[in-house]
């Protein structure tokens, strides 16, 4: 971490929060320069560096939110941070998306700025360092049971040593199968939370009434059938890390809950006063773009904000192919031993089919595939006829189908989700899943064709 002191610009409006912010910052070992509005806070940026910007949001003449921008045009990778009151959450969120790292709202104590201030910094730090890293790329990281013969799972596996010491939250990206799973768990046994528990709760295979009470736990009476209390993942996560599997899918209402931990750190069981108190770092994943998500309006902005502190995306196996001959080894080596089996080599025209592949279901799939075409071997090394790839695997690029005669893409969309509602007996999370899409974003999707909202059959 850095060692010189981190020298921070201030531009404040109102002269006696300004000179406030000034001393108390210079007390806790900043160096602090201040501006009283957006054009002098300009002007010093293109004089002098600074290792942070503190802006208030509501300024004279030019506004907080175009100075965002002034800001990210002199330096895209300069942190600032929003200084607003509490009517103008919604303008921090337009403040986030210019650029902008966090916010705090006025009024604010000094120590929960230097919080905020130090966590950016760090996380800067990450940052930089993680871009020195994949510039150099110089360290091969080696993690048991993970494969990354690829530049990019490097990167990834550099990300996850730089990270998993902090308490930073992290949201792991990418699509089905890829690995985001065993990447939430080795940023666990990187940490210093390793010996505490790594808990996970999966949002899409929890019916969605059942979401809260399994997060924040019960007491006895809570609901009917609630005949003894019950903790909740997040107490069960004290100490070590909870881990949020599908993030996209949790309901809104669960939303501003989870919004509420992240940020205070407190929360009640279910039908409880007492206020329960937890040390708990956070991984969430999801296997698609949160930012449709936050589009379409089905996943708060704030939310995705505080999970959004360190991002890790990893790409499709298509995109590393790289990877695939040491992955398509590993896990022969596996199923072998795992069945008895005496296969432990993959021919050259076997290979070149895995390698040929476009992996729909990305590592999952190629891990399937090798167990399936082990168990089913008998000699000691894989050949071409022993590999059974799943016909969407063999479908030839450029043949995709396009739209039935006469049928607009709304139409058919709709044909599409009333049919996967049938087929789901109604059941939206199992039509969603089938979908390969959040459930809220199912019921978007409904709500804009004008399909009544069925009621949920769990
Ligand atoms: N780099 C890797 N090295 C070894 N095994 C891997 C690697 N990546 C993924 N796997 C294996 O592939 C399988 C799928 O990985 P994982 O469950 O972590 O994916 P996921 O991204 O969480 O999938 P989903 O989106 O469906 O939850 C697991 O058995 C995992 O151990
Ligand atoms: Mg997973």
């Amino acid at each position: 971490m850095k060692k010189e002191k981190a020298s921070i610009l201030i531009v404040e409006d109102e002269p006696k929060l300004r000179r406030l912010l000034e001393l108390q910052l210079t007390d806790e070992d900043f160096i602090v320069t201040s501006a009283e509005d957006a054009e002098a806070g300009v002007v010093l940026l293109t004089k002098m560096t600074f290792d942070m910007v503190v802006t208030d949001f509501k300024l004279p003449g030019m506004s907080g939110l175009e100075f965002v921008h002034a800001v990210k045009r002199i330096n895209a990778n300069l942190p600032v941070i929003i200084m607003t009151a509490y009517g103008t959450v919604e303008s921090a969120v337009d403040a986030m998306k210019a650029g902008a790292s966090d916010y705090v709202l006025k009024p604010f104590s000094l120590a929960e700025l230097v919080l905020v201030i130090r966590k950016e910094l760090a996380s800067d730090e990450l940052r930089k360092e993680n871009r020195d890293l994949r510039e150099a790329l110089g360290k091969r990281y080696e993690y048991k049971n993970i494969i990354a013969t690829s530049e990019k799972m490097q990167a990834v596996l550099g990300l996850v040593e730089r990270v998993a010491p902090t308490n930073a939250t992290v949201l792991i990206g990418g699509e089905s199968g890829v690995g985001k799973d065993l990447i939430a768990r080795a940023i666990h046994e990187h940490s210093n939370r390793a010996s505490g528990p790594f808990v996970k709760i999966n949002s899409t295979a929890i019916p969605e009434n059942l979401l809260e009470s399994e997060l924040f736990g019960y007491e006895k009476g809570a609901f009917s059938g609630a005949a003894t209390s019950k903790p909740g993942k997040f107490e069960l996560a004290d100490k070590g890390t909870l881990f949020l599997d599908e993030i996209g899918d949790v309901p809104p209402a669960t939303q501003v809950k989870l919004l509420r931990v992240l940020q205070d750190r407190e929360f009640e069981r279910l039908g409880g006063t007492k206020t329960q108190k937890v040390d708990v770092r956070l991984i969430a994943a999801t296997n698609r773009d949160l930012r449709a998500a936050l589009e379409e309006g089905t996943f708060r902005e704030d939310l995705y904000y505080r999970l959004n502190v360190v991002a890790i995306d990893i790409p499709p196996l298509r995109d590393r192919k790289e990877d695939i001959p040491a992955l398509a080894n590993f896990f022969v080596e596996k199923y072998a031993k795992d069945s008895g089996k005496p296969a432990h080599a993959i021919a050259p025209d076997a290979m070149k089919i895995l390698m040929d592949s476009r992996w729909p279901g990305n590592v999952r799939e190629l891990e399937n595939i090798i167990q399936r075409s082990v168990t089913l071997s008998s000699g000691n090394t894989l050949t071409a006829t022993d590999i059974h790839l799943d016909s969407a695997q063999r479908r030839a690029p450029g043949t995709s189908p396009v739209l039935p005669e006469g049928m607009t893409l709304d139409q058919w969309e709709e044909e599409i989700l009333q049919e996967a509602l049938r087929r789901a007996n109604g059941n939206k999370s199992q039509a969603a899943r089938s979908l390969g899409i959040s459930r809220n974003a199912l019921r978007y999707r409904l709500s804009k064709i004008g399909v009544p909202d069925p009621p949920e059959a769990e």
